[in-house]
Parts: structure tokens; C-alpha cells; sequence
């Protein structure tokens, strides 16, 4: 009997170690991922002068009496209405804030074109972006301003990284100065070339990526740096749109949506060691975990480009435990409200 207790007690025992072990191995895996929003002077000082461009750009631009739109991503290929539904089948490790919760949330999605004016060809080289609200969430905000929002957004765009290595391109590019970028960091043509040469049938059949960090968890706490993904439903669903319609993406996507409801999936990956948080130029390498359904509702007949004029979509709009990492969050977090302020004002005169 004694001999017996003494084996349950080493079986017990040595089950202790293998489990604290995993557990360890785990939070080694994760890291201090601490607030970044300070940011430095020079930083600072690059931030405010992008700030300055973007409204210059657009007060230049903009022809009286015209509705004033997104200085980029202009163009919409429709906002639709949708339901974000977690998946039951979340690994632990990644039930946090939004994706802690057993259920849906209401959506809405607006798809675009990276750059051009709202009346461009949509088969010319671009960027495509997708920008998903959802309404219902509960919990404080990061945006200031906007703390008390019931919503949080995601934005991605249809190609893995991010053009733009450090602050000091983005600078160079949101000023216009083209030559002195590739000059700097000739590296960024191409990855600029890449962001715009991809074949795109249907916003609804593309792959879409963040491209930039988010945090995962509480800050204070260890916790993971990751990137989201949302991707197209099969290709095979629908046919090839006629790329001669200049708003063929609008149209593809309405087409498929008159037939019935589509589904997309959100997927989080994880950062692994010695990945970047500060530079999204290069791909991470971790597997894209299924952690949301996007399942668009069936629309009845057209959707106009107009739709969505009026919505923010921020990716600072965000719960803490999901808050913008790196040197994008830092710009995005001063750029994105003063241009929506922008447009915003200047509707509201005309
Ligand atoms: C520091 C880098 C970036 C800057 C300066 C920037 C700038 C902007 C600006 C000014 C807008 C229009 C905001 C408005 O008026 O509401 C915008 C919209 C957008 N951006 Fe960015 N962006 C950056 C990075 C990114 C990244 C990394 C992605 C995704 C991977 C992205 C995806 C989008 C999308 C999808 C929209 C359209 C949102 C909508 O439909 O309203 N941006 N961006």
C-alpha cells in the first residue's frame, strides 16, 4: 500500500514538472511588449510634420463644393454589413479581449483601393485595403477622444509587409519626396512594386494583411506582439469580373454578395524570436491561427462607392490588450484623426 502512495506521489510529482515545464516554456515564448506610445523627439518631430503634409495635400487638392474624402484609400469598393463570429476552437493562449468572447459581434467592412481618386480604373496597380468595424465592444478605448466607443477596427491591406521599414521613409513618402526615398532606401521600391502588382478578381476572394503589430494582452503583464490576417473565400466561388468596368471591384463583390451571404476568415499570428516589431518589412514566419468568421450579409442590389464616406476607421480605436505596436501605431495614432477631422469639417461647410 505504502509502496503504492510513494508511486502516485513520483507519478504526480514528475506530471508536475513536464506541466510547469510546458507552462514555463510557454511564457518564454511571450515577452515584455511595453506601451510604446512616448515615442522620441525626433519621432515626434516627423509624426507632426507628416500630420502637416496630409492636410496641406488635402487642402490643396480639394475642388469647392466637392464631398472631401480619405487623403488615401479614397476609393471604395463598398461598405457592407457583416457578423465577426469568434471561433469555439480559439487555442488558450490567445483568448484575450475580443477573441476571449463566445460569440459574435455586428460589423461593418469597407473595402478600397490604396491610392487614386474614387473615379480611377481599378485595374491599375494599387494597393487594396479592407477596414472591419465592429460595434459592441465593450471596455475603454486607446484612441484619445474616443475612450468611451463601443467599437474597435481592424485595417489591412493585400500584401504581407509593410512598404516602409522606419519612420524616416514614411516621412520621405507621405512628403511626396519619391527620389530621395529610393535614394535612402532603395529596398523600398521593390517592396513598393510588390504592394501594387497583385491580380485582384474580388475584394470578397482576397487575402488580407495588417502587415504591422498589435499587442495581445495587458500591458504590464508578459504578453505577445501579433499580426492579424483575414482571408478571401475561395476563388473558385465566383468568375472572372470584366476588367475593362473601371469600378470593377465594387461590382464584383456586390455580385457575389446578391447571391448569398460569404464568409472570410480572421486569423492571428504570432510573433516568433528575433522577429521584428519595429520593422514589418520583413515577413514573420509563425502559422496564421483561424481565430473569427467574417460572414458578410447577403445585400439586394447595388451599393454605392459613397457608402462608408462618413465612418473612421482607426486601428488605435482599439481595447488596450489590442493596442498598435512600433513606429506605424505612433503615426497612425496622430495621422488618421486629423485627416478624419479634415474631411469631416469640410463636409460639414459644403
Ligand atoms: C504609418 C503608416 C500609415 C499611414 C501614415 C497611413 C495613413 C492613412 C490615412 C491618412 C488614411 C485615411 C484616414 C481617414 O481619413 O479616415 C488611411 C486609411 C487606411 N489605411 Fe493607412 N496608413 C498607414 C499604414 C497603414 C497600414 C500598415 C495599413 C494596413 C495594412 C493601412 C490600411 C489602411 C486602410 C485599409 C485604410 C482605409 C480605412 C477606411 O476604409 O476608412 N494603413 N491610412
Amino acid at each position: 500500500m505504502i509502496s503504492k502512495i510513494v508511486k502516485i506521489a513520483l507519478l504526480s510529482t514528475l506530471a508536475l514538472v513536464v506541466l510547469g515545464k510546458g507552462t514555463l516554456m510557454y511564457l518564454q515564448t511571450q515577452e515584455q511588449v511595453p506601451n510604446n506610445w512616448a515615442g522620441t523627439d525626433t519621432e515626434k518631430k516627423l509624426i507632426s510634420e507628416m500630420v502637416d503634409a496630409v492636410i496641406a495635400k488635402q487642402q490643396k487638392e480639394h475642388q469647392p463644393g466637392a464631398v472631401a474624402k480619405r487623403d488615401v484609400h479614397t476609393k471604395s469598393h463598398g461598405t457592407f454589413n457583416a457578423t465577426f463570429r469568434i471561433r469555439q476552437d480559439i487555442p488558450e493562449s490567445l483568448k484575450v479581449g475580443i477573441f476571449a468572447k463566445k460569440g459574435e459581434y455586428r460589423a461593418q467592412v469597407r473595402f478600397s483601393n490604396g491610392a487614386m481618386s474614387a473615379d480611377s480604373y481599378d485595374a491599375l496597380p494599387n494597393v487594396r485595403g479592407v477596414a472591419i468595424k465592429l460595434h459592441g465592444v465593450d471596455g475603454k478605448k486607446v484612441l484619445p477622444g474616443d475612450e468611451n466607443s463601443s467599437e474597435h477596427d481592424f485595417l489591412l491591406a493585400n500584401d504581407v509587409v509593410f512598404f516602409a521599414p522606419g519612420v524616416e521613409d514614411m516621412h520621405k513618402l507621405v512628403n511626396g519626396e519619391m527620389g530621395a526615398l529610393i535614394k535612402q532606401n532603395p529596398r523600398v521600391a521593390a517592396l513598393l512594386a510588390d504592394a501594387v502588382l497583385k491580380l485582384v478578381k474580388n475584394p470578397l476572394t482576397t487575402d488580407y494583411f495588417s502587415q504591422v503589430p498589435y499587442a495581445l494582452g495587458a500591458e504590464g503583464n508578459e504578453r505577445l506582439a501579433v499580426k492579424y490576417s483575414l482571408t478571401g473565400a475561395a476563388s473558385s466561388l465566383f468568375s472572372m469580373p470584366n476588367l475593362f468596368d473601371r469600378h470593377y471591384l465594387r461590382h464584383a463583390a456586390v455580385a457575389s454578395l446578391n447571391k448569398g451571404p460569404v464568409t472570410m476568415t480572421f486569423s492571428i499570428q504570432v510573433k516568433q524570436a528575433g522577429e521584428s516589431i519595429e520593422d514589418s518589412s520583413k515577413p514573420w514566419t509563425g502559422a496564421h491561427i483561424p481565430v473569427a468568421e467574417l460572414i458578410f450579409d447577403k445585400v439586394e442590389g447595388m451599393v454605392a462607392e459613397s457608402a462608408g464616406e462618413e465612418l473612421s476607421f482607426n486601428p488605435v480605436r482599439a481595447l488596450p490588450e489590442h493596442e498598435p505596436l512600433g513606429w506605424p501605431g505612433r503615426v497612425r495614432k496622430e495621422v488618421y484623426p486629423a485627416d478624419f477631422k479634415w474631411r469631416s469639417e469640410k463636409n460639414l461647410k459644403n
